[in-house]
């Protein structure tokens, strides 16, 4: 099983990630397994699951079936809304379901504001980083406020910060407070989530044409292009193939410049300060 050619970053605590991974948000339990088993085949190392997905133990046995050392796969899972007042023991669940003894990322899947906890969680999340069993971890849906809250208490900074971000939604005011402070963006709902036509944002289908890719590979590609990590989601093993299929070719810049003005600060999914 030959890996996708996906460059890496390196995150704050020395480790590389690879900036193009598969995410399995939504992927039902029963059939995890199997499609993870796909995206591996296809030469997906970077996988994106939560404990909140319900299917850390099929991505677990996707890999151990796989026969791919460990040290070539790249996992994240995340500290779900509930647990956040006992990471340890959330995390030792994480990782008994996936059945591995260490995952390369574990986030705070959200900041639940009105509970603050997120404070005392990050804590706890860096106690993991130092016992060795997170390589890196961050956080994932926080603004600018919520970063500050826990920049304050000292400590190491988030290796990254996993937020929507597809081409209707750019979060460029977010992105420019993370990159001075080093803090690497991971776009969630890379495609939109299906939710609108990328085809319909002005200029896309004509990028799309001219190199003889799908909107998708171009969103896939920009993404890439913009220093953004990204795991794009599909049950389909051809759609897996076809979103790995974006390393043959390259965005000029002004076709980067006209997706930039295809942003609409439009929002798919929910937003932070909504979620308890
Ligand atoms: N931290 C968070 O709060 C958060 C929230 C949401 C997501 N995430 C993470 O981000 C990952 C990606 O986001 P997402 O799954 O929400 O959305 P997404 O990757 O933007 O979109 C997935 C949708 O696009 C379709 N699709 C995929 N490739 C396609 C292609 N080449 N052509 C046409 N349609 C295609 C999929 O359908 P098919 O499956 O039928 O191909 C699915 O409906 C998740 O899986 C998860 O790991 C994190």
């Amino acid at each position: 099983m030959t890996a996708i050619p996906s460059p890496t970053i390196q995150l704050n605590s020395g480790h590389e990630i690879p900036q193009l991974g598969f995410g399995v948000f939504q992927v039902d339990p029963v059939e995890t397994q199997r499609i993870v088993a796909d995206a591996l085949e296809v030469g997906y190392r970077h996988l994106d699951t939560a404990k909140i997905y319900g299917n850390e133990a099929g991505v677990g046995r996707a890999i151990a079936e796989s026969g791919i050392a460990r040290d070539e796969l790249f996992v994240t899972t995340k500290l779900w809304n509930d647990d956040q007042g006992d990471p340890e023991g959330a995390f030792q669940r994480s990782l008994d379901e996936l059945g591995l003894e260490h995952v390369d990322l574990y986030l705070i899947h959200w900041p639940v504001a009105e509970r603050g906890t997120y404070v005392d969680a990050w804590k706890g999340l860096q106690a993991i980083a130092e016992s060795g069993r997170a390589r890196s971890v961050g956080v994932s849906n926080f603004q600018t406020k919520h970063l500050d809250a826990i920049l304050a208490e000292g400590g190491i900074a988030p290796a990254v910060n996993q937020i929507e971000l597809h081409p209707a939604f750019q979060q460029r005011e977010l992105r420019g407070y993370l990159a001075p402070k080093g803090i690497h963006v991971e776009s969630w709902g890379p495609l939109g989530q299906g939710k609108y036509d990328l085809g319909e944002l002005t200029g896309f289908q004509a990028i799309a044409d001219a190199h003889g890719k799908s909107v998708q590979q171009i969103a896939i590609r920009w993404h890439l292009q913009e220093g953004l990590i990204v795991f794009p989601k599909s049950n389909s093993k051809e759609r897996m193939a076809q979103n790995a299929d974006v390393f043959d070719f390259e965005l000029s810049a002004e076709e980067m410049d006209a997706i930039r003005s295809a942003d609409q600060n439009r929002r798919v999914g929910g937003h932070p300060d909504e979620i308890n």
